[in-house]
């Protein structure tokens, strides 16, 4: 049977970056209740655990810090897509993502590329490898980037730039892509409960722990941003305020007050 299509959501294929935690395992619950039938394929290290038989999910391991290993995995990817009979819409979710803890002239530049391969690099190589088959069928490219693309944002500085790129980067490939069947849709959650700052060397304190969201609340916000057309989508009432605010305060008040409150966050901090 081929994959299904409503009206409502036309995507037969999703491609997703990252599902095996947090934000991307949240999309996997999602389809797997709302659209089951909708083939999937995720990359990422780990395999996604806890999901039905029931689910068409395709897991391909996956290292994206990793150029080899991205490119081995896209022709994978690419097979899977050609491999949908009914050759429709296409998804394509680039949700993995890391960040890094601390001051940048203290820290690993190892680890700084890391970031930026994982959330850049693999964002750019995917979506290009993937747009012509996009361009054909139609479809969605969402970026998963995050309220820290609005300002500077101390002792995460590479991770709150590799954000801002996406946002902005969203904006140019959507215009230039206006008149082809392909959107390009920026979800930017602000703090989620997710593994992503104990990974990050981070703990989560004071106001963003009080607004934090859950994945599944940034995810049914990115799916109603997606079936209403919008480009890019802040989730979270308190983030959406915060962002608009420092979208019109000087650049160096914003800097100080996103440095102020990121200082606090160290995951060791005695
Ligand atoms: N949590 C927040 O507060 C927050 C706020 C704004 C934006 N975001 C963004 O939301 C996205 C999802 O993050 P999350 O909060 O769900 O964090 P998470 O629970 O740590 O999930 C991150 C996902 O990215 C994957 N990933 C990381 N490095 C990878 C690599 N080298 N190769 C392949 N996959 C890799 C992980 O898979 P494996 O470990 O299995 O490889 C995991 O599935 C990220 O882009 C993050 O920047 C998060």
């Amino acid at each position: 049977m081929s994959a299904a299509k409503t009206d409502s959501f036309p995507y037969t294929s999703i491609v997703l970056t990252g599902g095996s935690s947090g934000i991307g395992k949240s999309f996997l619950k999602h389809m797997e209740n709302q659209y089951p039938n909708v083939r999937i394929c995720n990359l990422s290290r780990r395999s996604p655990e806890g999901f039905s038989a029931q689910l068409k999910l395709r897991h391909i391991t996956t290292d994206l810090s990793d150029s080899t290993s991205r490119q081995a995995s896209i022709a994978k990817v690419l097979d899977f897509l050609l491999s949908d009979e009914s050759a429709g819409s296409i998804l394509l979710i680039n949700n993995a993502g890391l960040g890094s803890y601390g001051e940048f002239h203290k820290s690993n530049a190892a680890k700084q590329r890391e970031v930026i391969e994982v959330n850049l690099n693999a964002v750019i190589d995917l979506t290009s490898a993937l747009l012509p088959l996009l361009e054909e069928r139609g479809g969605v490219v969402m970026n998963i980037a995050s309220v820290t693309a609005f300002q500077p944002t101390p002792y995460i500085a590479t991770y709150g730039a590799t954000k801002a790129f996406l946002l902005q980067w969203g904006y140019s490939l959507g215009h230039e892509l206006k008149d082809t069947g392909v959107r390009i849709l920026t979800v930017c959650p602000g703090s989620t409960d997710t593994a992503f700052h104990s990974r990050a060397g981070m703990a989560i304190r004071g106001p963003l722990s009080r607004f934090a969201q859950t994945p599944d609340q940034v995810v049914k916000e990115a799916m109603q941003a997606l079936a209403s057309g919008k480009s890019h989508v802040v989730t979270g009432w308190s983030n959406k305020i915060m962002t608009k605010f420092s979208t019109f305060l000087p650049s160096g008040l914003v800097t100080r007050m996103s440095g102020s409150v990121l200082s606090h966050l160290r995951a060791d901090r005695s």
